[in-house]
């Protein structure tokens, strides 16, 4: 695998290929960002990989800081998936001078759910993604179900600017139990690690009777706040949407649930499709 820090070295090097298929990270990569890869790889004439944490994506309280930098374990990690080049530039490279010029995606899809939680967090992403994506221009991206709110407002992005990206969605890989795997998982106690799948057992939980044919899904979300708290969650939302568009659905429309808790002082969120 092929290591650049730059955006020259990575044009330079991208410049024998036609098709890249591209993997954005923030590092600190587990099985989930390795099936990412692995998806990638027959999509295109080479695999790129970036490791960029992101501080336009983070809320002044959260975990910019603290957030796991594991760069050699990450680096041995891409290469045996079969990755061609990690892209990893540091924040000088990405923003030599502070990033005024922002992505603004539209509140009805950004302003809700992840975006009502974490103001701005959308802008961040976009942002990022949008200078990734001219850094590498990849012809296929790659981007996890598990952040399905993330994809969607990527998905629609992409699609607006007419950008020349497939963007393709890769399911949620999870641990034996049922967790999603989630970089953010290591922050976990011993104790919350046990108790961290019921978050996917709440929401198998909503699927299950919506797909029984429930149809007060106001009282199904609440009743699967209610099981989080009483377990002693601190649950911001549990939500049953519409895949499309992630609004309130109809009768008829293809569903996703979704949710989101604090399990002591980690955020852990999750979904499925119904
Ligand atoms: O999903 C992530 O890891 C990040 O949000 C992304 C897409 C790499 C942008 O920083």
């Amino acid at each position: 695998m092929h290591i650049v820090h730059t955006i020259a070295e990575l044009r330079s090097h991208l410049e024998q290929f036609k098709r890249a298929a591209f993997v954005p990270t923030m590092g600190n990569l587990h099985e989930g960002h390795l099936t990412l890869i692995g998806q990638a790889r027959p999509l295109g004439d080479v695999t790129v990989a970036s490791i960029f944490v992101n501080r336009l994506q983070f809320l002044p309280h959260e975990d910019f800081d603290t957030y796991p930098r594991t760069w050699d374990s990450d680096c041995e990690k891409l290469q045996a998936a079969g990755c061609d080049l990690l892209f990893a530039p540091n924040e000088k490279e990405l923003y030599p001078e502070p990033q005024t010029f922002k992505m603004h995606p539209p509140a009805e899809l950004a302003d809700i759910l992840e975006g009502y939680f974490r103001p701005g967090f959308f802008v961040g992403v976009c942002t990022v993604v949008m200078k990734l994506f001219a850094c590498v221009q990849p012809r296929v991206a790659v981007f996890g179900k598990k952040d399905y709110q993330q994809l969607m407002v990527i998905r629609r992005m992409v699609q607006q600017f007419a950008l020349p990206i497939e963007i393709v969605g890769g399911e949620t890989t999870r641990a034996p139990d049922g967790l999603a795997l989630s970089s953010r998982n290591g922050y976990l106690s011993e104790g919350e690690r046990t108790e961290a799948v019921q978050l996917s057992l709440a929401l198998k939980a909503m699927a299950t009777a919506l797909k029984a044919g429930t149809h007060d899904i106001g009282a199904l979300e609440d009743q699967a706040m209610r099981t989080l708290t009483a377990r002693g969650w601190h649950p911001d939302y549990m939500v049953a949407r519409r895949r499309s568009d992630l609004q309130a659905p109809q009768p008829g429309d293809a569903l996703v649930v979704l949710g989101a808790a604090k399990l002591g002082a980690t955020r852990l969120i999750d979904n499925l499709e119904v």
